[in-house]
């Protein structure tokens, strides 16, 4: 973690270096476009035209999320801390690198992460392309030399083939980003009972009381709408909710910003698969959707930059199990990853 936040600004010229490059000699992408479903109301996906998604890139990318090469055969890849069968979220509090250590945040989902304006629970990394090198260089992470990964892999197959085919040139930096990004990409969370009910009609999707807990989080007793709303169950902004007294001495997006309005915020997670992805918040500190219920419902820790909506909300035992209720039918009932 803080290592990268130092590494970032020499990353960001790398890969801008690389896009010139790019500019100058247009890439014949020679393979056919890949073919996303899109849930019954996802919005549009919007995918930067440099990284257009194509059958070569997402499988490149699949590939890549899996190997434990990207660890230099240190037994880590991304789907290490990232669990496909959780939602693409690790099931511990804190993940565990290649090293003894571990970092001091909770891996989140990846499930819609394509919508995020902005990555990581601080909203420090603008790109899935550029959020690539994070894992892979922090030493609490991945640890991993790119140079010799690139050399390494650019020798095999399918990864020489599948670089000329999706990108037009060899396996390297440029690669290996931009087809991790383009699996990412792919995975698109939609397909739960809320959905049908919400998006396709299905009124007899949901049970009488999952229906109430809807009524309870979307309505005045719950307000959770307010920064859990839209598709993905978030605004995708950054609030201070109180979790901790000083959140583990993590000032969130005051990372970023240096602003002290900003200390303590965290990006507003995805709800969706929220019975798959415990344990919960930035430092994956509470471990049971009861916990978190009861945190929203007394308003929180004291904190005097706490956001304005935290207020007791004086839930009854029945509204709670609601609630629960319909934060369990959130899971979708296929598999996220799009890619045979
Ligand atoms: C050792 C565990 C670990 C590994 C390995 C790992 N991640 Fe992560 N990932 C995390 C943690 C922890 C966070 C949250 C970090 C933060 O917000 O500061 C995260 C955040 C992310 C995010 C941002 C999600 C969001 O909601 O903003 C993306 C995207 C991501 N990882 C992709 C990857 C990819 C791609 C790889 C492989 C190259 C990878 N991760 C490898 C633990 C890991
Ligand atoms: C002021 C904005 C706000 C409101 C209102 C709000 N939340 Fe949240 N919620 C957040 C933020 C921000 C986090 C992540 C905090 C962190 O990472 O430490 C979060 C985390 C969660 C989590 C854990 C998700 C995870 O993957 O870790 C759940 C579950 C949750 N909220 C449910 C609710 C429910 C239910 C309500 C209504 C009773 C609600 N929230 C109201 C902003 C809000």
């Amino acid at each position: 973690m803080k290592g990268s936040a130092f590494l970032l600004p020499g990353l960001v010229l790398l890969l801008s270096m690389a896009c010139t490059r790019e500019a100058e000699a247009p890439v014949p992408l020679n393979s056919a476009p890949f073919q996303l479903s899109l849930p019954p109301g996802a919005p549009a996906l919007t995918v930067p035209p440099d990284n257009p998604l194509t059958e070569a890139s997402v499988h490149l990318g699949k590939l890549l999320f899996f190997d434990e090469r990207l660890s230099m055969g240190r037994g880590i890849s991304c789907a290490s801390c990232h669990l496909s069968g959780n939602a693409f979220s690790d099931t511990v509090a804190l993940s565990q690198g290649v090293g003894a250590g571990t970092g001091s945040r909770n891996a989140p989902s990846l499930a819609n992460v394509a919508y995020h304006p902005l990555l990581m629970r601080d909203g420090g990394n603008p790109t899935l392309e550029q959020q690539v090198l994070v894992p892979l260089l922090d030493s609490l992470e991945m640890d991993a030399d790119i140079n010799a990964i690139s050399t390494t892999l650019s020798g095999l197959e399918p990864y020489r083939s599948l670089s000329q085919a999706a990108y037009g040139r060899p396996f390297g930096i440029y690669v290996l980003t931009r087809a991790l990004a383009s699996y990412e990409r792919t995975l698109v969370s939609g397909h739960s009972r809320f959905d049908h009910f919400r998006y396709s009609g299905d009124t007899t999707a949901l049970s009488d009381q999952e229906r109430r807990g809807w009524a309870v989080f979307s309505g005045d007793r719950g307000r959770c709408t307010a920064c859990h709303g839209g598709f993905d169950l978030s605004d995708h902004q950054f609030h201070n909710i109180g979790t901790q007294p000083d959140h583990h001495g993590d000032p969130g997006r005051q990372r970023i910003t240096l602003d002290p309005a900003d200390r303590g915020k965290f990006k507003t997670p995805t709800l969706r698969n929220i019975a798959l992805t415990a344990p919960y918040m930035h430092d994956g500190s509470m471990t049971s959707l009861e916990q978190v219920i009861d945190h929203f419902n007394s308003g929180g820790n004291q904190d005097s930059n706490k956001d304005r909506l935290m207020a007791p909300l004086q839930l009854t035992p029945g509204e709670k199990r609601d609630l629960i209720a319909f934060l369990l039918s959130l899971t979708d009932e296929r598999t996220l990853d799009q890619v045979e």
